[in-house]
């Protein structure tokens, strides 16, 4: 008896706490302003903008924590909704306006509805009680998007657009987050935060992610680098004695994580550490076919020193930087700090580095921080609502992470049986929103 009233009181809070958080967000449809947006085209686009609306009850950072809406006119309630976020190297990002020279604004004058919501990052800072609060620490900007799509869903009955077609569009640590969002629907490890920060108790899988870049498998990114790039060594980027043993010990670590996936081509043979240039050799002699380029076979050598000729490497690791070798902490170390603004080694090899002990290992928040920033990790979680729509784009001279990165992810999508639609795009760089007809041609196959 007495555990049944505890179990009836747990249930009444959780309850409450549902009902309280979801009575203070709000949203009213007969508040946009209507407005029109020109094209580079010359196509005028009239549209109702929504903006400024908190889409969490416990607002924490009230210069991010909040969305805009763009309805187009002739949208109704079955109008796929494009969520473009503008995150950038971890950091914050606004909720901007509509762009007519992006993905945005392209979105909006194909019919769809826009939403984009403000994200808190690796830099937002709050004064709490006169100190310097940081707001945004992993996984904090991922929080902003999920709560974002379950207002979104709260409200699906009241706005224009469709909850259940939520395409979700970024760019590098950007497109990290798009891909973060497709992969992790509804997986319990996010929950507790997102009830803290009031969100709407709603679902929050999305139907497609758009990744253009995507920085992500932070933890095994630095030896993914080093094992494509080791090769150009003393090329582009000038290393000491001790910077090339890292760069070498790091290369040797890849082959035992890349075969430990256990990944497999579209011809069914396994994806593993020998045959892996061969396999980016395909993608990129495609891209450039697609090009226009008469090409049928690459030396990989030349074309990953064409690469590095074009813009430097980052020193070995590339990633989990801090205190190797006198290195200073990457924008990656600060996304795993905490609110005070330190910054953190997210991997073993990096930290066992830093502080000059061959045993240490990461503690268990920032083992589980590094998880829940794994797209690799949360696809594979059984918690995990993974979106069926995939459109995944990395640049053939973009080396700001290496071909290996994107291309597991795509890869690993695709054994779980999800459409994906994966190129190395010909000659682009660390960019995004290009080729946007073929990017809104594919939206409209996908809905
Ligand atoms: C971004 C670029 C990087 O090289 C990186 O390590 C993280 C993020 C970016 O452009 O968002």
């Amino acid at each position: 008896m007495r555990g049944l009233f505890i179990m009836m009181v747990a249930v009444a809070a959780t309850w409450i706490c549902g009902a309280m958080a979801a009575a203070e967000l709000t949203f009213n449809p007969d508040n946009g302003s209507k407005e029109s947006l020109t094209m580079s085209t010359g196509q005028v686009v009239e549209y109702t903008a929504y903006r400024n609306i908190y889409y969490v009850a416990n607002v924490e950072d009230s210069a991010y924590q909040y969305l805009n809406i763009f309805v187009p006119q002739g949208a109704d309630d079955s109008t796929p909704i494009f969520m473009r976020n503008y995150v950038g190297g971890y950091m914050a990002a606004k909720a901007w306006d509509i762009n007519p020279g992006d993905a945005s604004g392209r979105a909006l004058a194909e019919g769809y509805v826009v939403v984009i919501p403000g994200v808190r990052g690796r830099n937002s800072t709050v004064t709490k009680e006169g100190k310097t609060v940081y707001t945004g620490r992993a996984p904090k900007g991922l929080l902003d998007l999920k709560a974002a799509v379950r207002f979104l869903r709260h409200f699906d009955k009241v706005m224009a657009g469709n909850a259940e077609r939520i395409i979700s569009d970024g760019t590098s640590a950007g497109g990290a987050m798009s891909s973060l969002l497709g992969v992790s629907g509804n997986n319990p490890a996010y929950e507790g935060y997102l009830r803290a920060m009031g969100a709407a108790d709603e679902r929050d899988d999305i139907f497609a992610a758009v990744c253009f870049c995507p920085i992500i498998d932070l933890d095994h990114a630095d030896m993914a680098y080093e094992w494509l790039y080791e090769c150009t060594n003393n090329v582009s980027r000038p290393l000491t004695d001790r910077q090339v043993a890292v760069s070498e010990e790091l290369a040797a670590q890849f082959a035992d994580y890349q075969n430990g996936l256990a990944l497999t081509k579209p011809d069914g043979t396994l994806l593993t550490a020998d045959n892996y240039l061969d396999y980016i050799k395909k993608f990129l002699i495609e891209s450039a076919q697609e090009a226009g380029k008469n090409i049928t076979d690459l030396d990989m050598e030349e074309y990953l020193n064409y690469v590095v000729s074009t813009i430097m490497l980052k020193s070995p690791p590339a990633f989990d930087s801090q205190g190797v070798e006198g290195a200073r902490p990457s924008g990656e170390n600060e996304e795993f700090g905490d609110e005070w603004g330190s910054s953190v080694n997210f991997t073993e090899y990096s930290l066992r580095k830093a502080m000059g002990d061959e045993e240490a290992t990461l503690d268990e928040t920032t083992a589980e921080m590094v998880r829940m920033m794994n797209p690799m990790r949360m696809m594979a979680d059984e918690g995990s609502t993974v979106a069926n729509h995939w459109y995944i784009r990395h640049g053939a001279r973009d080396r700001d992470t290496a071909f290996p990165i994107p291309i597991n992810l795509a890869t690993k999508l695709e054994n779980m049986g999800k459409e994906v639609d994966f190129k190395l795009a010909w000659d682009r760089p660390h960019t995004g929103d290009y080729s946007l007809d073929e990017l809104f041609e594919w939206i409209k196959d996908a809905e």
